[in-house]
């Protein structure tokens, strides 16, 4: 089974034949929304709406630990986790397609380890690579057999939100060597890994971000909604090939 979460624009997958939604609870609390389980292409997949099903819980509120809890219980081949994203290159455009492979973290207060408190000891886990590689490797390659150009790497900033950043914001995480920025890329990745889940993204350019491209006197809050609602039918339809690229 594929674990899916989908982030803004993306609170349901049109080509899920859905079987059963489940609300479940975890030692955590509860995941953003009840799972959905179903099958893609005679696939079995379980989709999580990373924001709740009517897209009520900002970035710094959503229970991470529950969502990566609760879809790692269902012992997935992966997660693969859909996310709205501003572009600080001027080569990657609204509409484009990402698959990252490095992250920089500027969130904080968010729960970020399942190892704390009294009953889990502190444990230090290796994070060279956040992305599994396999994971992405399938992704772009299926994007290659369906035609879709994709960019397969870079560098995820994950900002704490929920406002967008600051132009000079921007220039900072430039500086620091990120190319795409978002809000919820962080701690999902960290808690996956912890739990031993693969986890990889597909990022959706949604716009340039602060004091880039056509954001240089703000950004457009109605446009980014216009780019997803049209970007998330090319999501639908590289899961798509990739769950069924091995048929
Ligand atoms: N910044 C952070 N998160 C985002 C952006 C952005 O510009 N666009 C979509 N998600």
């Amino acid at each position: 089974m594929l674990a899916i979460i989908g982030g803004s624009g993306l609170t349901r997958l049109a080509s899920l034949e859905v079987s059963r939604r489940q609300l479940v609870k975890t030692p955590y609390g509860e995941p953003s929304a009840a799972l959905t389980f179903g099958r893609i292409g005679n696939r079995p997949v379980v989709f999580l709406a990373r924001h709740g099903d009517e897209h009520s819980l900002p970035p710094h509120q959503v229970n991470y630990r529950a969502n990566i809890w609760a879809l790692a219980e269902c012992s997935p081949i992966g997660i693969v986790s859909v996310a709205a994203v501003g572009s600080i290159r001027s080569d990657l455009a609204p509409g484009d397609l990402v698959i990252p492979h490095q992250i920089i973290d500027y969130t904080w207060g968010r729960h970020s380890t399942y190892h704390e408190g009294p009953d889990s000891p502190v444990r230090h886990v290796d994070f060279t690579e956040p992305y599994d590689q396999s994971l992405r490797r399938k992704l772009c390659d299926a994007a290659t057999a369906i035609g879709l150009v994709v960019s397969d790497s870079a560098v995820y900033a994950a900002t704490q939100g929920p406002r967008l950043e600051t132009a000079a914001e921007v220039n900072r995480i430039e500086r620091d060597g990120a190319d795409v920025v978002g809000m919820t890329g962080m701690p999902e990745a960290i808690l996956a890994r912890e739990l031993g889940v693969s986890y990889a993204a597909i990022n959706v350019v949604a716009n340039y971000a602060a004091g880039r491209g056509d954001s240089q006197a703000g950004i457009s809050l109605d446009a980014i909604h216009q780019v997803l609602d049209g970007a998330m039918a090319q999501v639908r339809g590289l899961i798509e090939a990739m769950l069924t690229s091995d048929d």
